[in-house]
């Protein structure tokens, strides 16, 4: 595995595969990873020529008073899974080369990114997208694998690729789960294991409220209920951000569920800051 630290040799190496008519897939990543990532990882591979990873923890996407000077790092541990996982090249830039002195462009896409997580994190969307744009500039994927977990995040990245005429395919992959249902995060990591045992609560939320749809229960408000219900039943949850159904292309709230659905949640476990999602409707 090649590990390449300067956007300029990873831009010529890639455009080196596609000259030679390689398909590059790629998986943008923040490290710490875990069998979700590694399950884009194994995508990239199936449908590509040369896969590339990249790790760079993104200040420009965490608030001033979020988690990006304790976000997990684990570069050995993450070489090591990479290496096993067959990725060919390993993409880890550092703040200087990503945002040298005097950057001040920025990529917004508006209405998408103030929905859901952009209300209780402004400034988190552009940070992505940003990012994302000048990742995709750098790599020039062919194809660009994106987590469920973060429906939203891969939503606005979809938009973003449309809107600016991007030369990419984003490819959406199913969310990697624990045997009890909670989905691999790399935050994960900061919870107790008292902690721990409440998170699987988000997945039951979400299970209890789609089976409640499967039974014919439409209308959001019962199905909202059933949901926050479940989630305030356990103590560690000490902040429910948001919990309800959305329509899966505006990201607004849905008043019946007579359409495919995105049941969405984020909430606090302690201190930590989790999301799920699952789709639900006709034929889910
Ligand atoms: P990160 O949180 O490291 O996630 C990298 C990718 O892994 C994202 O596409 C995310 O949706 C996916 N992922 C995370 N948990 C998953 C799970 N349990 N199952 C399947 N996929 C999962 O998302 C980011 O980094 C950053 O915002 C980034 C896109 C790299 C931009 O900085």
């Amino acid at each position: 595995m090649e590990i390449i630290r300067i956007p300029r040799i990873m831009q010529d190496t890639s455009r080196g595969h596609i000259l030679h008519s390689r398909t590059v897939g790629f998986v943008p990543t923040m490290g710490a990873l875990h069998a979700g990532h590694i399950g884009l990882v194994r995508m990239a591979r199936e449908e590509n020529d040369i896969t590339v990873v990249s790790i760079y923890v993104n200040p420009a996407q965490f608030g001033p008073a979020e988690d990006f000077s304790s976000y997990p790092r684990d570069l050995e541990g993450d070489t090591d899974s990479l290496r096993k996982a067959g990725v060919d090249v390993l993409f880890l830039p550092d703040d200087l080369h990503m945002y040298s002195r005097g950057f001040c462009t920025h990529v917004e896409v508006s209405g998408l990114s103030e929905k859901l997580c952009g209300g209780f994190r402004p400034g988190h969307f552009r940070g992505v997208a940003t990012v994302v744009t000048k990742l995709f500039n750098i790599v020039s994927p062919t194809k660009a694998y994106f987590g469920q977990k973060d429906f939203q995040q891969a939503l606005i990245i979809k938009r973003l690729v449309k809107d600016l005429d991007m030369a990419v395919e984003v490819v959406v992959c199913p969310t990697k789960r624990e045997e009890d249902g909670l989905a691999l995060s790399s935050r994960n990591r900061y919870l107790g294991k008292e902690e721990r045992n409440a998170a699987s609560v988000i997945f039951r939320s979400l299970k209890k409220a789609s089976e409640a749809v499967k039974s014919g229960i439409i209308n959001t408000a019962s199905i909202k209920e059933i949901m926050l219900a479940a989630l305030k039943s356990e103590s560690c949850v000490s902040e429910i951000q948001y919990g309800s159904a959305y329509d899966p292309e505006t990201l607004d709230e849905v008043e019946r569920i007579d359409r495919e659905a995105l049941l969405a949640v984020a909430l606090k476990v302690g201190n930590t800051r989790l999301i799920d999602n699952i789709l639900v409707g006709p034929g889910k």
